[in-house]
């Protein structure tokens, strides 16, 4: 799988420990969009990059981390086909995935501890969709498109 990740200032030690998991988890090419340091930056700059890798197929699946997840969910869910989820713990990590089959997860990382952010983003890994109802309510989404 190939996962693209991005975060401002807010969510760039967050971001640090995310990567390094990933590479213990194996199996899983990381594009690491940014911020490299702890200056201050803007969201959204980073929120493209990321939202545009997933949207046009350069990777399956992206994480975007700033302060609060917040505003980089707003930024990732104007893209078409990104369906980005703001998760704060493992229920709803996974029904991020059983639900809504969300291909972008969104974190906050003033808003949760390092240890429950391993925790969503291994559930969000290995958590399959359901299919079914799920995927009409998604065509329904999907028809509605990006606005504005
Ligand atoms: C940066 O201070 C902060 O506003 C940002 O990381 C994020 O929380 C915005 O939604």
């Amino acid at each position: 799988m190939k996962l693209a990740i991005g975060a401002d200032h807010g969510g760039f030690d967050l971001k640090s420990e995310i990567v390094g998991l990933l590479k213990k988890i194996g199996n899983i090419e990381v594009i690491d969009f940014g911020t490299s340091g702890p200056d201050s930056v803007d969201y959204p700059d980073y929120g493209k990059k990321v939202s545009e890798a997933v949207s046009n197929g350069q990777a399956d699946r992206g994480i975007l981390i700033c302060g609060t997840g917040i505003g980089m969910s707003i930024v990732a869910n104007r893209y078409p086909r990104i369906r980005a989820a703001l998760c704060h713990d493992h229920f709803t990590a996974k029904m991020s995935r059983q639900h809504n089959d969300a291909n972008v997860l969104v974190m906050g990382e003033r808003v949760i501890g390092r240890g429950v952010a391993c925790e969503i983003v291994q559930t969000w890994l290995d958590t399959a969709f359901e299919g079914g109802r799920h995927q009409l309510r998604l065509e329904k989404i999907g028809k509605i498109g990006s606005k504005g």
